[in-house]
């Protein structure tokens, strides 16, 4: 017996922030303690937005600024502790371990992480990997990986009709 093929990529068109807001929604309820969300793409491609859009999704209210110079903030909110992560200022990817970096991925919380690669192979791996690709039209081309069964699940719920 064959079972049907899990979804394990999603490639959409969001036409713009409105659209961004709406898929951060869906995905919203597949986050769980332990989660990891890598988020790929050029500065300005819409990885904090996206991250924002996560935080309003689960009743965050205030601010969601980069937390490109503190490397992470935290946000306990819906009873999860939502870390947001910035590697871009990484010089090497040993950084991750000199900042002490690793304590925050022990299963406890849901880590999203803007610039994951230069953290490189120490990076933990993710459940989930959102890549963003501006056109130049100004939408935004975004591709979900899922690298993990309860990732696949959630792509699988996400493409439901
Ligand atoms: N479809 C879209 N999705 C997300 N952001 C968009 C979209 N269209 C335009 N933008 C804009 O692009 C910019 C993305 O900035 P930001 O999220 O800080 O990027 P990054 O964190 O990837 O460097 C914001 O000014 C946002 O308003
Ligand atoms: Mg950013």
């Amino acid at each position: 017996m064959s079972l049907p093929r899990e979804t394990s990529a999603i490639t959409l068109s969001l036409s713009d922030e409105n659209a961004t807001a709406a898929l951060a929604a869906r995905l919203t309820p597949c986050l769980a303690p332990g989660w990891v969300v890598h988020l790929v793409g050029p500065l300005g491609a819409g990885k904090t937005t996206f991250v924002r859009a996560i935080l309003r999704a689960l009743g965050h209210t205030g601010p969601v600024k980069s937390p490109t110079y503190g490397l992470v903030e935290l946000y306990p909110v819906s009873g999860l502790n939502l870390y947001h992560f910035d590697f871009y200022r990484f010089a090497t990817p040993e950084e991750f371990y000199a900042a002490g970096l690793e304590e925050y991925f022990d299963g406890t919380g849901v880590c999203l992480v803007e610039w994951p690669e230069k953290a490189a192979a120490l990076a933990p791996g993710a459940d989930l990997t959102i890549t963003i690709e501006p056109r130049p039209d100004g939408s935004r081309e975004v591709r979900l990986t899922a690298s993990t069964p309860r990732a696949r699940q959630c792509l699988n719920r996400l493409a439901a009709p």
